[in-house]
């Protein structure tokens, strides 16, 4: 069936403008002032667009989906993970591939993949976590970017023993992903000093979740934005340092651009929205705040913002990593290093962007676009197939109604973690209609769409 959108507000990361849009198949096939049904197929459903924005499918560069982690398992798979970001308006998922220190790279990413190719039904790439470096790993990451498509790595400054990368295997792989030009995503904490400062906490008796900022504070983050500029600026690599939390990190990533270091920076929903009174809350109730980075004060929300608009960040995802309240944030009772660090927010991105962003005046919205889906699509070598809206890409569009006021709830989220860090918040602005490669797959929040049609967005490397 085809797709005609009339009377919409056009809205991309560059131009705002009122016109008809027309899907034939899997694309945009015509963007015109006007366009009558009658010049249509006959099969096509009309969508009236009047009074709302029409958007590109959204992009989340930074998901977690299936992640075996820190004990447990995250809660989601492709179903309802697909379900949750399309009710939302996020119509592609980037998610990380994280496997332990003694798997195989190219097992790793089959696996992965299986598991998305099955239930996706949203489009998806992934990020190929690198937590082994031998000789083994090194071919079979270039198998995995040639023979996949995956032109993206990932890195853990953090997570101690579990996830981690020696100085040494950092900076050989930095040199081999420039060779290939390959971006490398990065999480950017320094394990031994968040090792110390933990067992520093502990030892005090300081075990609750309000602990676990004061464990990684600001510096330690900044430290990190610098150690990867640092060896990508000997290196050369092209790098993007996810969820970046804080004030002092932005200047430190900052300073690496001005330095001539080819830098992208990520923001997370979590940290735009949530401040660190949240960890702190009582009956426990704060390990359902637990991230890391961790949320931090609030001043440090603003210079996210601020930095969203100037374009020292380019992205905003969400780190969307979901465990259970009640079963799995629970395990760091004792201690809240054994928290699962993460907080869910896929469903919410947009919504919470829009209305914490741009509707308080602090972005615009080509720049909520730019920073929720243009961005991610140009750094990750998605465009011009994504993120945008132009005659020849992928029919992914987002009818969004501005004034549509609901209130976020766990009970209405498709993600099967069983709470929601922003319960009974009232946010202005909702996904109406969202259309995946010229199909409806969302109506009013609701998913209608087809598990398994997503597809695997093979993509090359642009990052010499
Ligand atoms: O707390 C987080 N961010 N959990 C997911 C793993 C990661 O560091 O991205
Ligand atoms: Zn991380
Ligand atoms: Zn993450």
């Amino acid at each position: 069936m085809a797709l005609l959108i009339k009377n919409g507000r056009v809205i991309t990361a560059t131009d705002d403008f009122h016109a008809d849009i027309y899907c034939e198949g899997e694309t945009i096939s015509r963007i015109e002032p006007t366009i009558s049904e009658s010049d249509c197929s006959d099969d096509v459903e009309v969508v009236d667009a009047g009074g709302k924005y029409v958007f590109p499918g959204f992009i989340d560069p930074h998901v977690h989906i299936h992640l075996p982690f820190m004990g447990t398992n995250a809660k989601d798979d492709y179903e309802s993970a697909s379900k949750a970001a399309l009710a939302g308006g996020t119509t592609t998922l980037i998610e990380m591939v994280c496997p332990g220190p003694d798997d195989e790279p190219l097992s790793a990413f089959h696996e992965w993949n299986e598991k998305a190719r099955t239930l996706a039904a949203v489009d998806y790439s992934f990020h190929m976590a690198v937590v082994r470096f031998d000789e083994l790993a090194k071919e079979q990451l270039r198998a995995i970017v040639r023979e996949h498509g995956i032109a993206s790595f990932k890195v853990f400054l953090a997570y101690k023993g579990a996830l981690d990368l020696s100085d040494a295997d950092l900076f050989e792989l930095l040199k081999m992903a420039k060779e290939m030009g390959v971006i490398t995503t990065a999480h950017c904490e320094n394990a031994e000093a968040v090792d110390a400062m933990q067992k520093k906490l502990v030892a005090e008796g300081k075990t609750g979740p309000e602990f676990h900022e004061p464990s990684r504070p600001v510096c330690v983050e900044a430290e990190g934005v610098h150690h990867l500029s640092t060896f990508a600026e000997l290196t050369g690599a092209h790098i993007y340092a996810v969820h970046t939390s804080c004030e002092p990190a932005v200047r430190a990533a900052v300073a690496a651009q001005l330095r001539g270091v080819n830098l992208w920076v990520e923001a997370v929903a979590p940290h735009l929205v949530l401040d660190e009174t949240s960890a702190q809350r009582g009956n426990f109730e704060g390990a359902k705040y637990v991230m890391s980075p961790p949320l931090r004060a609030k001043p440090n929300q603003e210079a996210l913002w601020n930095a969203i608009r100037s374009g020292a960040v380019s992205t905003i995802g969400t780190d969307h990593a979901p465990f259970d309240f009640h079963g799995q944030k629970d395990m760091g009772r004792d201690a809240f290093t054994k928290i699962p660090n993460g907080i869910p927010s896929v469903q919410e991105r947009v919504d919470l962007v829009h209305h914490f962003g741009v509707r308080t005046g602090r972005i615009d919205l080509n720049t909520m676009v730019a920073a929720c889906s243009t961005n991610a699509a140009r750094i990750f070598g998605l465009a011009p197939r994504k993120g945008t809206i132009r005659v020849g890409a992928d029919a992914d569009l987002v009818v969004y109604d501005p004034e549509c006021t609901h209130t976020i709830s766990h009970k209405s989220s498709y993600s099967r973690v069983d709470y929601s860090a922003f319960e009974g918040w009232e946010v202005t602005g909702r996904a109406a209609i969202v259309t995946v490669r010229g199909e409806v797959q969302a109506r009013d929040g609701e998913f209608v769409g087809t598990i398994g049609r997503g597809r695997l967005l093979k993509r090359e490397p642009t990052h010499f």
